[in-house]
């Protein structure tokens, strides 16, 4: 994807600017033309001059460039913006994120940002206190819900010598994020209406208490940001989380696997795609006090009767024309074995199988390792990537299916 493509790095004042030569000269390896971008803190990490040198274009690093400057003085920054096929701030300091989530526009980089016409991509790096603050927090929440793309950074021992979370990824990483969100604009899902499911359901015991699962819909959340992104017409049924709805798509929220029963059944007419990848529960209590139960008249222990719930992805599978219908199989132990009879058994397309109990899979954290198993037989094991990275892969899948 990056072959002859325009690319602005957009390098600002943090230590892990000193891996952005390595990912100019991948970039450059990868046949993408690079233009850089850097605030006055940055060029106290990295020189100019070496960016300038590995990427063959002047760099930028005022707003009034030097008289002596081939790039043109006055609105550089708009023709820079619709010269971009991605930008990509790496690292982006906790500063920049700041001032670019209240859309300032005082240096070089956060001045071109507000100009661009092509996608924002951002690869926070900065102290663990730093990215845990609340105000860094929000700022993210507001820059994601601007449509911009945040890679998460990883979590590891940082330059301050703390651990913990904010360490920028390896620059093969960010050209992999780079090269996945440029072949998103192939809008291969335009047009095409797509229902996905997401989080955890809770079944009431009482008006207070529920029985919930782990699931944060992360993954779900992913799978529809990247539809949308691709072009598609989605609709989301998400369980209780507390997650940002991706921008362009209609969310339904639900709390019970009932409720997530009724919605799926009225949505899912005329779709073309039907991905359900929310942790529904599978038994609900069969009585729902009315009132709070008091520990009092509990005293030997509360013994309720669960029921079975209503199977969504079954009674999908039985209705089943057209559309292509994808489920997740969350598994402890013989995975393979009881995704595949999943599978079979609910008349899907594709299962995707990911284990519980594998470090960096399945519920909370911001990656997955999963299989994605197809009708006719073929699994595929995917290294661990990020959801969003996952999502795509399901996608790329899907897209291929529906081209056969
Ligand atoms: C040695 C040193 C390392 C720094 N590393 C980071 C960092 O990794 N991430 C960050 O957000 N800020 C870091 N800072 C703080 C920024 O450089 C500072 O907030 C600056 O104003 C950022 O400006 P900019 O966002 O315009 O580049 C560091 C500062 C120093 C002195």
């Amino acid at each position: 994807m990056l072959n002859g493509k325009h690319i602005i790095l957009g390098v600002t004042g943090g230590i892990a600017a000193y891996k952005i030569p390595l990912l100019v000269r991948l970039l450059k390896k990868a046949n993408a033309e690079v233009k850089v971008v850097m605030t006055k803190p940055a060029a106290q990490f990295i020189t100019p001059e070496t960016l300038a040198t590995l990427s063959g274009n002047e760099v930028v690093v005022d707003i009034f460039p030097p008289e002596d400057s081939v790039v043109k003085a006055d609105t550089w920054h708009v023709n820079l913006g619709q010269w971009a096929d991605a930008m990509l701030i790496a690292p982006a300091t906790a500063n920049t994120l700041a001032k670019l989530s209240h859309a300032y526009a005082d240096n070089a980089v956060t001045m071109l940002t507000l100009a661009l016409r092509c996608p924002l991509i951002l690869s926070p790096a900065m102290d663990v206190d730093m990215w845990n603050h609340p105000a860094t927090q929000s700022n993210l929440s507001m820059l994601r819900q601007l449509g911009y793309f945040v890679l998460p950074p990883e979590t590891g021992e940082l330059a301050s010598g703390l651990v913990g979370k904010g360490r920028m990824p390896e620059v093969e990483l960010l050209l992999k994020s780079l090269d996945t969100i440029l072949s998103r604009s192939y809008e291969d899902f335009h047009g095409k209406n797509i229902l996905i499911t997401a989080g955890p359901t809770y079944e009431a015991l009482d008006p207070v208490r529920f029985i919930g699962n782990r699931s944060s819909g992360k993954m779900g959340f992913a799978l529809a940001h990247a539809a949308s992104l691709r072009g598609a017409n989605v609709t989301l049924v998400s369980g209780p989380v507390h997650l940002e709805t991706p921008k362009n798509v209609h969310r339904v929220d639900v709390e019970s696997a009932g409720q997530m029963f009724d919605s799926v059944m009225k949505h899912r007419t005329k779709k073309d795609i039907i991905i359900m990848s929310a942790a529904v529960a599978d038994y609900t209590p069969q009585k729902v006090h009315s009132v709070k139960i008091k520990k009092e008249e509990m005293k030997q222990g509360w013994v309720t009767v669960l029921k079975k719930t209503k199977d969504i992805l079954g009674t999908l599978g039985a209705k089943k024309s057209k559309e292509l219908l994808v489920g997740f199989a969350l598994e402890t132990n013989d995975g393979l074995k009881n995704a595949k009879e999943k599978l079979k058994s609910k008349n899907l397309d594709f299962i995707i199988l990911n284990n519980a109990l594998e470090e960096g899979a399945a519920f909370g954290v911001d990656t997955n390792i999963v299989n994605i198993i197809s009708k006719n037989g073929k699994t595929e094991r995917l290294p661990k990537m990020s959801k969003f990275d996952v999502a795509n892969a399901i996608l790329d899948r899907i897209s291929k299916k529906m081209k056969a």
